[in-house]
């Protein structure tokens, strides 16, 4: 009798464990599933291109629910979508686990480019002044154009907010930062509900979106 409760109470625990890991899914399996990710996202999702976001140490709730809005079409790529098209949501669930626990590379300072460079001379902003601009932005926002603080959902350390699925900002490529906050400017990225981004990001200017986005690149 001692016995079979024994066996049962184990049982009990087991199907809890493998419920838990059901629905955070299976790192190691997940580990497999993404080595079709690798030549884009790198290895451990820390990509070598600058305008294919690195996927290290993102939460995994806003992985998912990336993955899911490229297989519905209410974000585009054409990259990315035909392989999101691809994937279950078992296979989604456990890439997401498996990249939320790998770590996130840190970036070389941004390069000004040559036209910039010029303005530099001419008295103009510096790369570390670009980014303290941007660090001004993230942390204060601006109350006369009602641009939201970044800190209030991305965090101190642009660490996000994994029960909110708000991603982890930090040391992501400056390149794709602009991009993506480009494309929530002009509404051409536009999947979450509230539309949250598309409202903070059509009021900030390119200029406000590349220091917001070199300041960012460079959180640890
Ligand atoms: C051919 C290149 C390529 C491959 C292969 C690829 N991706 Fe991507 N992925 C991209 C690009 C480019 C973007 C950025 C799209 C954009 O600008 O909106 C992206 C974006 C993403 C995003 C959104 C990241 C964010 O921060 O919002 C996720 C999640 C993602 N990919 C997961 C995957 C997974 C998982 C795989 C493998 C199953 C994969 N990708 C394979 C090119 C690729
Ligand atoms: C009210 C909350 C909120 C505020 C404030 C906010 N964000 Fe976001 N941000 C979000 C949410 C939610 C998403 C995910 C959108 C989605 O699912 O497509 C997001 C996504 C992003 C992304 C895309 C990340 C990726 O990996 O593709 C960037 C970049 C970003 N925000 C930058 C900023 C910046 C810069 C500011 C400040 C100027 C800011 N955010 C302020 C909620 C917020």
């Amino acid at each position: 009798m001692k016995k079979k409760l024994l066996a049962f109470s184990l049982a009990m625990s087991l199907t809890g464990i493998t419920g838990i890991l059901h629905a955070e899914g299976n790192i190691s399996a997940g580990k497999e599933k993404a080595a079709v990710c690798v030549s884009c996202h790198g290895d451990n999702g820390n990509s070598l291109v600058s305008t294919f976001p690195k996927l290290a140490q993102q939460h995994s709730s806003y992985l998912v629910k990336q993955l899911q809005a490229f297989k519905s079409g209410s974000r585009s790529n054409p990259m990315m979508s035909p392989i999101a098209m691809g994937l279950t949501d078992d296979e989604m669930a456990d890439i997401a686990a498996y990249y939320s626990e790998q770590k996130i590379s840190a970036n070389e300072l941004p390069v000004l480019d040559d036209d910039e460079d010029e303005k530099k001379t001419d008295g103009n902003d510096t790369i570390q002044e670009i980014i303290a601009q941007g660090s001004d932005l993230y942390r204060n926002g601006d109350l006369t154009r009602e641009v939201s603080a970044c800190i209030a959902c991305h965090g101190p350390y642009g660490e996000g907010n994994k029960p909110a699925a708000f991603p982890a900002l930090k040391s992501q490529h400056a390149d794709y930062l602009i991009k993506t906050l480009t494309d929530f400017k002009s509404g051409e990225r536009s999947n979450n509900p509230e539309n949250m981004m598309h409202m903070i990001a059509q009021k900030m200017t390119a200029e406000e979106i590349k220091a917001v986005s070199y300041r960012i690149s460079m959180m640890k």
